[in-house]
């Protein structure tokens, strides 16, 4: 039978805790559907400092480069913060994605309909709400040179980074999202900040260039402060959101609350060949880590990515979507999505109930 290699980066802060229920629910699924799973656990982020003394060891990036997918749970704490930037555990993460070459990064935010009362946005705004924000991953103010800190002429300390993107790289993102906007509602905004910035006066005009060649998609251009307000003013005009690396950081957490909880949001790094990464947007929550609490859907849906972009196996995939809406359907809540009415359960539990849906599941479709 078709045998998998799958790397498990469980990282620091609470990425253990929902790494491990994420493993459970491939492993089960995998069962079901037919096909192996042969997970190689590796250290990352503030874990491999600790343990070796760097943030990404090659033996790490080695296995996912090997391997046929990445899963990873989160980076990052106050333990580390204070260190060297080629010491941080955040500079560890950056190094994965580009030494992966996964520029495209898809994070898409639904609004579950078990969900919309926790969603700090009035019902009527969040309902409904399907976005898909494309984020450029490999580029622009993350990875531009020159960097780094110096003295001004006046003596002054200064730090300083670049924003560049190369006409390519904006073209390959570009063209990601219009395909992906295609499969969806076949509307594409694309956001950045050409009215100050050279590097998105760059991208508007690629981006434009590309539209003919997807007569069949809409393309309209937002501002990122507009888009910022907009999202919380009216959701539901978004279909795709194509941006660079910074604005689609920051959007992808604000889109995420209309969803109830950043614990809820997956995302998918795909490159255009090799394997990809997958991992829930948010970070290592040093606040509730090692307590049992964390929401572990968004990495359980970050599987469900991994399984349908990066191992094809789409079945799979419906098993653990189908179950991690079962499990919310039969009341279960992690304190973020928690509201009256409803069972508080933590990390380990929330997970366990999923299980138990993908076990009662009859085939997927
Ligand atoms: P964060 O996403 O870790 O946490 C922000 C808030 O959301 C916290 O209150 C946290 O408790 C809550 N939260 C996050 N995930 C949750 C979940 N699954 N369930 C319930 N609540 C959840 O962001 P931060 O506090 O700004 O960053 C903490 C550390 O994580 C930093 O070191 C940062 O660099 C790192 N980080 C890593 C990643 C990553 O690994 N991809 C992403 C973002 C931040
Ligand atoms: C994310 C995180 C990372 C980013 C950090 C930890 C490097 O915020 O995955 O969203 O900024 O990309
Ligand atoms: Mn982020």
């Amino acid at each position: 039978s078709k045998s998998y290699n799958i790397t498990l980066l469980p990282g620091d802060g609470i990425g253990p805790e929902v790494i491990s229920v994420a493993k459970n629910a491939l492993q089960l699924v995998a069962s079901i559907e037919g096909f192996e799973v042969a997970f190689e656990e590796m250290p990352m982020g503030g874990a491999a400092l600790d343990a070796v003394g760097v943030p990404l060891p090659a033996e790490t990036l080695n296995s996912a480069k090997r391997s046929d997918a990445t899963l990873l749970g989160a980076i990052g704490g106050y333990k580390w913060d204070k260190n060297e930037k080629h010491l941080k555990p955040e500079t560890g993460l950056l190094q994965l994605r580009e030494g992966l070459q996964v520029f495209a990064n898809l994070r898409p935010a639904t609004v579950l309909p078990q969900l919309v009362d926790a969603s700090t946005l009035k019902k009527e705004v969040a309902e409904g709400v399907d976005l898909m924000v494309v984020r450029e991953l490999t580029g622009g103010i993350y990875f531009g040179k020159p960097r780094g800190f110096s003295t001004n002429e006046n003596g002054q300390e200064i730090g300083f980074n670049t924003e560049v993107y190369a006409a390519y790289e904006i073209d390959r993102i570009a063209r990601i999202a219009f395909e992906t906007a295609r499969k969806r509602r076949g509307k594409l905004c694309s956001v950045d900040k050409a009215n100050v910035l050279e590097a998105s006066m760059l991208w508007r005009k690629i981006v434009t260039a590309l539209a003919s060649e997807y007569p069949d998609v809409e393309l309209s251009h937002m501002y990122v402060d507009n888009a910022a307000m907009q999202l919380v003013r009216n959701p539901k005009q978004f279909d795709t959101i194509v941006t660079n690396n910074i604005f689609g950081d920051i959007l992808s957490d604000e889109a995420s609350m209309i969803t109830g909880s950043i614990g809820m949001l997956p995302s998918a790094s795909l490159g255009a060949a090799g394997p990809g990464l997958f991992e829930p947007i948010h970070g290592s929550a040093p606040d509730i880590a090692g307590q049992d609490k964390a929401n572990p859907l968004a990495t359980m849906l970050s599987a469900a990515m991994l399984l349908k972009y990066g191992l094809g196996e789409e079945k799979a995939a419906q098993r653990i979507e189908a179950a991690v809406l079962d499990a919310l359907n039969r009341g279960f809540r992690t304190g973020d999505i928690h509201s009256a009415g409803h069972k508080l359960v933590g990390c380990k539990e929330m997970g366990e109930e999923v299980l138990k849906s993908i076990d009662s599941k009859t085939p997927a479709a």
